[in-house]
């Protein structure tokens, strides 16, 4: 699998009557060993997430549940995604700056991560992470 370009998986999805029920198969969906679960909820109207960058950690994010916005750059380029669906979702790399925003009311969002938390590993300032782009240490790039 391509892991040094963001991209949306697509996940099993078993509709019925009374709810649909998404799978994520570790091992066959995603690009890497599930280290850690998190999700982001009651975001308020209008409040953006994220905001850096990780030196290692890749991450998956999925809207569980609502919908919200997450732009991926590179340093190089900047693509914006919407995330809307429970079966899919949205790879990003190691060594890619994101930002989440436009969550619709009630929105999760899932994030599946590669890694323990560390606060070494996040870059907060972009022009650092650019620094970092330019020196050509980012991991994400194999
Ligand atoms: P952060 O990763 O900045 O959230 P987001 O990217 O969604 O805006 O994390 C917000 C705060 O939560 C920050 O103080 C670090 C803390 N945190 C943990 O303690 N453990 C974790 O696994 C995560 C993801 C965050």
């Amino acid at each position: 699998m391509d892991d040094s370009h963001p991209r949306i998986l697509d996940f099993q999805c078993i509709r019925d009557p009374r709810g649909n029920l998404s799978v994520v198969h570790g091992a066959r969906d995603i690009p890497f060993a599930i280290a850690r679960v998190f999700y982001i909820f009651d975001v308020p109207e209008g409040a953006e997430r994220g905001g850096h960058a990780h030196y290692d950690t890749q991450e998956v994010l999925i809207a569980a549940e609502g919908s919200f916005d997450v732009t991926v750059d590179d340093g190089h380029t900047a693509r914006r995604y919407t995330l809307n669906r429970g079966d899919q979702g949205l790879y990003i790399p190691a060594g890619h700056w994101r930002m989440m925003d436009q969550f619709a009311p009630h929105t999760v969002c899932l994030v599946l991560a590669s890694t323990a938390y560390s606060a070494a590993d996040y870059i907060y300032e972009y022009t650092e992470y650019l620094d970092y782009v330019r020196s050509g240490k980012m991991s994400g790039k194999k």
